[in-house]
């Protein structure tokens, strides 16, 4: 499937249809005092006093919802990489803007995991708008623990890893380390900025190949 002309605009299209309905409900029940609007069934944030200019707070997922044309544009970027992959299980999927990608166009077998699937009510209406609510399953990664993957997973993908805020360098060699052992032979991760230290970029340029020069380095592929 093309990219350009058939899953960019369904992408764009789900984030928008969720982001209406979601701020029209938000804005009701926050008329109307209500609690829930700060609920994280909505994602919105909080607390009303996190709320951004854009009548959210920044950091809460509905933000996926408003900047899905930067997701689009991240998802141009580094779709090329992946070609040739056929089974792929992606943790912390999110909007899952990037999964659908990669099934449509590469025709990968993806799979992959989230946290709080039910509470986190704006990844999983996106989810759902993409047709991916049965591949995605509810899988905290902790460190030092063994991700449970299906059967002959060759590659596994990680973007804007949250989940990888507190993990030392050798937490990281732990993971790779239980991935090759599960017979995994790529990964691919793009790194949280937030949360990239020095020590864990340095090995990760050790060990792995950082091919989109202009993003600054955080689009890493490694050959376990
Ligand atoms: C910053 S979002 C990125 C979403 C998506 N990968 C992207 O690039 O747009 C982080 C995602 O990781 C999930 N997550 C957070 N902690 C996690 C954990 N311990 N295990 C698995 N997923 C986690 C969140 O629910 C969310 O979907």
């Amino acid at each position: 499937m093309d990219f350009e002309q058939e899953v960019a605009p369904r992408l764009i299209a789900a984030g928008h249809k969720i982001r209406d309905e979601f701020t029209e409900r938000f804005l009701a029940l926050k008329a109307a005092g209500s609690k829930e609007a700060f609920s994280p069934l909505l994602g919105f944030g909080s607390r009303e006093q996190d709320l951004g200019p854009a009548g959210y707070d920044p950091k809460a997922p509905i933000k996926f919802a408003y900047q899905v044309k930067g997701a689009v544009v991240t998802v141009r970027r580094y779709l090329p990489y992946f070609a040739g992959v056929k089974r792929g299980f992606e943790i912390g999927v999110g909007a899952g803007y990037l999964m659908r990608s990669l099934i449509d166009v590469h025709g990968i077998a993806m799979r992959g995991c989230d946290i709080d699937i039910k509470r986190l009510g704006v990844y999983r209406a996106i989810r759902a708008e993409l047709g991916l609510t049965d591949l995605v399953t509810e899988q905290r990664i902790e460190p030092r623990r063994p991700v449970v993957l299906p059967p002959d997973t060759e590659a596994v993908v990680g973007f804007l890893p949250a989940w990888t805020a507190k993990w030392d360098l050798e937490d990281y060699q732990w993971f790779h380390t239980d991935l090759k052992r599960q017979r995994v032979r790529r990964m691919f991760w793009q790194m949280n900025a937030n949360i990239d230290k020095p020590e864990i970029r340095a090995y990760f340029d050790s060990i792995g190949e950082t091919p989109v020069s202009e993003d600054n380095r955080r689009f890493v592929i490694v050959d376990l």
